[in-house]
């Protein structure tokens, strides 16, 4: 597995760093609401980085898995996303809900997410994710709170996949050229 990474992108000790910074920024804002906050992992890539951040927080919290993924192309702006797995509670009016993601690309994903959340009546919806690709969107769509600003390079591990693979590795590396080209 390590054989296929060109280079650490982001360290274990950088990963540690974002996590505490999100952590003490979603504290700052969410110590004096008296609503419940709930923490929504979109499944597979997010699950690493939720665990992280979530034994940071030093709220209380309740958290929610959902798994979705977009229509057609990844490149396209158009479309809506598929929800393979919904978050099963019936009344979304009496908490904050904070969309947690690995990383955005185009911004379909969690521009979307937003919209469903809110349309399903959530109180508020903010979105957190570990990096951000903003020289790949094809929706305007900015992040709430956001780990790395990363270059357009194939990126793997803490979650990140490519074919499957590579999600358990620790840090966040780049994927070398030949393994995906082959
Ligand atoms: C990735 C990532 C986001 C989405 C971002 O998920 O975890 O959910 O793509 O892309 P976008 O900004 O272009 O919408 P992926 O579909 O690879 O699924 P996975 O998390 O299960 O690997």
């Amino acid at each position: 597995m390590i054989k296929d990474i060109e280079r650490k992108l982001v360290s274990e000790e950088e990963i540690d760093e974002i996590t505490s910074r999100i952590a003490s920024q979603i504290y700052d804002d969410y110590r004096d609401s008296t609503r419940r906050l709930v923490l929504i992992c979109i499944l597979k890539g997010s699950l690493m980085f939720t665990s992280e951040l979530m034994k940071k927080l030093r709220l209380p919290l309740e958290i929610e898995f959902m798994k979705v993924s977009s229509y057609g192309s990844k490149t396209t702006s158009s479309g809506m996303i598929n929800i393979h797995l919904d978050i099963k509670r019936e009344d979304l009016s009496d908490a904050d809900f904070i969309i947690v993601e690995d990383i955005i690309d185009s911004g379909k994903t969690l521009s979307h997410l937003v919209q469903y959340l809110k349309e399903k009546g959530a109180c508020s919806v903010k979105t957190c994710t570990l990096l951000d690709k903003p020289s790949r969107r094809t929706v305007d769509f900015v992040p709430d709170y956001c780990g790395r600003v990363i270059p357009d390079k194939f990126v793997v591990g803490f979650g990140l996949d490519y074919a499957e693979k590579y999600r358990n590795l620790p840090y966040v590396g780049i994927l070398k050229p030949e393994v995906y080209e082959n």
